[in-house]
């Protein structure tokens, strides 16, 4: 309903409401039916949006009001305005990027943590929430079989936890020679080789930079895009001095996983810190079909990853895990006379780059909590099991060339040449009933599929197959 067709004006329709608890009852009432609207047509709605940002800004009214509106209303003018500009990004064919959707648990515990709005930096302030994400945590570190009694952290996402769990790395290496940069800073001090595989996300690097790592030094990948240990041993052994590698667990062309065995004996050999990236990838430890993937994972001394993709609760939170706790809190907890700290590293804004923040944590706990750990192994075996029967089925298409080894969530395909390839996302798009998004992996432009929402099954593969097949007989076929 427009907000100026027949909404009814009360006494409590004042600009901002009248401000008693009342107040919420009717925004939070049509806020809670928006929300169901959009969530049962999820499944068959187009995936891409309808409309541009300039659309709904217009839709959305540009003139800043001189008076305001009245609470109704303006939930009302946000949903209708918003709705036609929203990608399905949880719809059970959205493959573009690496994006989950949201499990009703977790949305409804998310939507919990925005009511009660704790500040969740200190423990025994607000030790309601605090209590769920250390459980959370333990649960994240059991269920992956890192070791117990590493640090959690909840971030905003991957890029910052990663940010977070380096820094503690190089803080740690750069004390161990005699350096300590929260006293000195980095100016004058040892440098840090900063190691990377060639294959690491972008978000590697940018972390790098946020910590003054600089350009990292890339060792050459294989053909599945796993860092080559041999050539990691020869990059360290080429230099001296304090040194933070990066390794992978899921890499977002071929969702393969780095030989951690191989590559965390021969980086703490030089001395590193070993830190892995495992945004999407570091759950496939969680299942028994995949956790050998993961074999030595345990051996790093940080980790990073994401409950938004793999685990599917809401955006945003990432997780930011390191073995040994004291290094974490040294690199990023802070001391301020005025707050109630327990200045133990017990404090949750003593493991993030933050001090205030939402209680990102909870819709984790509540997830863990009702899949089980049987339940995250089956979420993971699904996704797996999806991804390679949709390898299957575009493998049999004419002219599809599936590209990477199937091993967990990530299909990449492409056709005949790059702009054919390139012509089969755009015609998917404007299907709409499967979104796959291009990218250049190996000097080819590839259609990625990566497999991520927790509603993606058989049904789901079979469907995506037939919109291929759909699409390549529209015309997007091999020249
Ligand atoms: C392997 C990998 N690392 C890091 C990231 C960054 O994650 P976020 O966008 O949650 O910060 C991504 C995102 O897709 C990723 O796939």
């Amino acid at each position: 309903m427009h907000p100026d067709d027949g909404h009814e004006r009360g006494a409590d329709d004042e600009p901002g409401g009248s401000g008693g608890p009342e107040d919420y009852r009717e925004v939070l009432e049509l806020a809670r039916r928006s929300a169901a609207e959009w969530l049962a047509g999820l499944g068959e709605r187009p995936i891409p949006a309808r409309a541009t940002p300039e659309e709904v800004r217009s839709a959305l009214g540009e003139a800043l009001p001189d008076v305001g509106e009245p609470p109704a209303a303006v939930i009302e003018r946000l949903a209708g305005a918003i709705e036609p500009g929203l990608l399905a990004i949880g719809s059970p064919r959205f493959y573009g990027w690496v994006m989950g959707g949201t499990q009703p648990t977790a949305l409804a515990a998310d939507w919990l943590v925005s009511a009660w709005d704790q500040n969740a930096g200190l423990r025994d302030i607000t030790p309601g929430v605090a209590a769920a994400e250390e459980l959370a945590g333990e649960w994240i570190v059991d269920l992956l079989g890192l070791p117990s009694g590493s640090a959690v952290g909840f971030a905003t996402g991957a890029t910052m936890a990663q940010f977070a769990a380096m820094a503690a790395g190089r803080d740690e290496v750069l004390r161990r020679v005699g350096w300590d940069p929260a006293v000195s800073g980095l100016a004058g001090g040892p440098r840090v080789r900063f190691v990377v595989g060639a294959e690491r996300h972008g978000t590697v690097d940018l972390a790098g930079r946020y910590l003054g790592l600089g350009e990292p030094t890339a060792v050459p990948a294989d053909d599945q895009g796993r860092i080559r240990v041999d050539r990691l041993e020869e990059v360290l052994a080429a230099g001296e001095g304090p040194a933070l590698v990066v390794l992978q667990a899921g890499n977002i062309h071929s969702g393969a996983f780095d030989d951690f065995s191989g590559a965390v004996a021969v980086a703490h050999a030089a001395g590193a810190w070993v830190h892995v990236d495992g945004a999407f990838g570091l759950w496939a430890a969680a299942s028994p079909r995949s956790a050998h993937l993961t074999a030595g994972l345990a051996g790093a001394d940080s980790w990073s990853t994401d409950a938004h993709k793999t685990l599917n609760v809401p955006y945003d939170c990432g997780v930011a895990i390191v073995r040994e706790p004291s290094a974490m809190f040294r690199a990023l907890s802070m001391q301020a006379s005025y707050l109630q700290a327990t200045g133990t590293g017990a404090d949750p804004h003593e493991k993030v780059a933050e001090l205030s923040r939402r209680a990102r944590g909870v819709p984790t706990w509540a997830v863990l909590r009702s899949l089980g750990r049987q339940g995250v192994a089956d979420l993971v075996h699904r996704l797996t099991g999806s991804a390679r029967a949709i390898a299957d089925g575009l493998a049999e298409l004419p002219g599809v060339e599936v590209l990477n080894d199937v091993v967990f969530t990530q299909v990449c395909v492409a056709l005949g040449d790059d702009a054919t390839t390139a012509a089969l996302s755009e015609r998917l798009w404007g299907d709409g009933d499967v979104l796959a998004m291009t990218s250049r992996w190996r000097d080819r432009t590839v259609v990625r599929f990566s497999v991520s929402n927790w509603r993606t099954d058989a049904a789901q593969a079979a469907r995506t197959v037939a919109a291929v097949e759909r699409a390549l007989a529209a015309g997007a076929s091999p020249a």
